[in-house]
C-alpha cells in the first residue's frame, strides 16, 4: 500500500532529523536518540515518560524493567507489541550522578518543551485514534497541563493528537510497589489498556459506518 509506504517513509524522515537533534543538553550524555517503534498504521499509541539506561543502550523504547512489566500487561489485554506504536515525551535520557550512578530523573519542563515539536511530528503523521499515557508526565503533555495522574487516570479525554486519550499507571511505578499494593497498581495498567483497546474498536466501527466503502484489504490489525 503506497499509503503505508507514505506513513513510514514521512516517521524516518523526522527519526533521522531527530537523531540528531542538539535542541536541550541531553544530547551530549545520550547513547542513543529513543525514537520510538511499532506499528505506525496502529490507531493505538503508548506514550512513556523518556529513555532509561537500557532504552539509551538500545536506542529502543520501553526494553528494561519496566519494558517487561507493559509487555506482560499488553499480552493481558490480549495485544503485542505488533500491534501499537510506542514512543515517549522525550527522546533522550535524563539522569542525575548520585554516588557515582547514573539515575533516571523526570525530564524537566525545558527538556519536555525542546522535545515536544519530535512527539508532535510523531503523532501529526501516526493519527492514533487512541493514545495511552503511561503516567503523569506524559499525560501532562498529551491530556491537560496539570493532569494527576491518581485521580484521573482511566478516565477519556480527548487530546490535540487523538480523538480519544487516556492515562495508565506507568510500569516503573508499579514496579516500586510491594505485594498487594503491586497487584492493584497492575491490575489497574491492564484495565486501562483493555480500556484503550475497547476503546478503538468502539471508534473504528463509528468510523466504518460512516464510511462503509473502505475496502477490507485497507484493515492493518485483524485485532482492532
Ligand atoms: N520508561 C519510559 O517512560 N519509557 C521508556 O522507554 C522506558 C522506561
Amino acid at each position: 500500500m503506497t499509503d503505508e509506504r507514505a506513513v513510514e517513509e514521512l516517521l524516518k524522515e523526522v527519526e533521522q532529523r531527530a537523531k540528531v537533534c542538539i535542541a536541550c543538553h541531553l544530547a551530549q550524555t545520550r547513547t542513543h536518540v529513543v525514537f520510538g517503534e511499532g506499528n505506525p498504521r496502529s490507531p493505538l499509541v503508548l506514550v512513556g515518560e523518556g529513555p532509561g539506561e537500557q532504552e539509551d543502550l538500545t536506542g529502543r523504547p520501553f526494553v528494561g524493567r519496566a519494558g517487561a512489566l507493559l509487555d506482560r500487561a499488553l499480552r493481558e489485554a490480549g495485544m503485542g507489541r505488533q500491534h501499537v506504536y510506542i514512543c515517549n515525551i522525550i527522546k533522550c535520557r535524563a539522569f542525575t550522578i548520585e554516588n557515582g550512578r547514573a539515575r533516571n530523573r523526570p525530564p524537566t519542563a525545558d527538556e519536555i518543551q525542546a522535545c515536544t515539536p519530535w512527539l508532535d511530528a510523531q503523532l501529526t503523521i501516526i493519527r492514533p485514534l487512541v493514545i495511552v499515557c503511561l503516567g503523569g508526565p506524559a499525560a501532562s503533555v498529551i491530556i491537560h497541563k496539570n493532569f494527576r495522574i491518581m485521580q484521573e487516570r482511566g478516565q477519556w479525554f480527548t487530546s490535540r493528537w487523538a480523538p480519544a486519550a487516556i492515562a495508565a499507571l506507568h510500569p516503573a511505578y508499579i514496579l516500586r510497589q510491594a505485594g498487594p499494593a503491586f497487584d492493584r497498581a497492575y491490575a489497574l495498567l491492564v484495565e486501562d489498556l483493555k480500556a484503550a483497546r475497547a476503546k478503538v474498536i468502539e471508534l473504528k466501527q463509528r468510523q466504518q459506518a460512516q464510511q462503509p466503502l473502505v475496502p477490507p484489504d485497507e484493515e492493518q490489525l485483524s485485532l482492532f
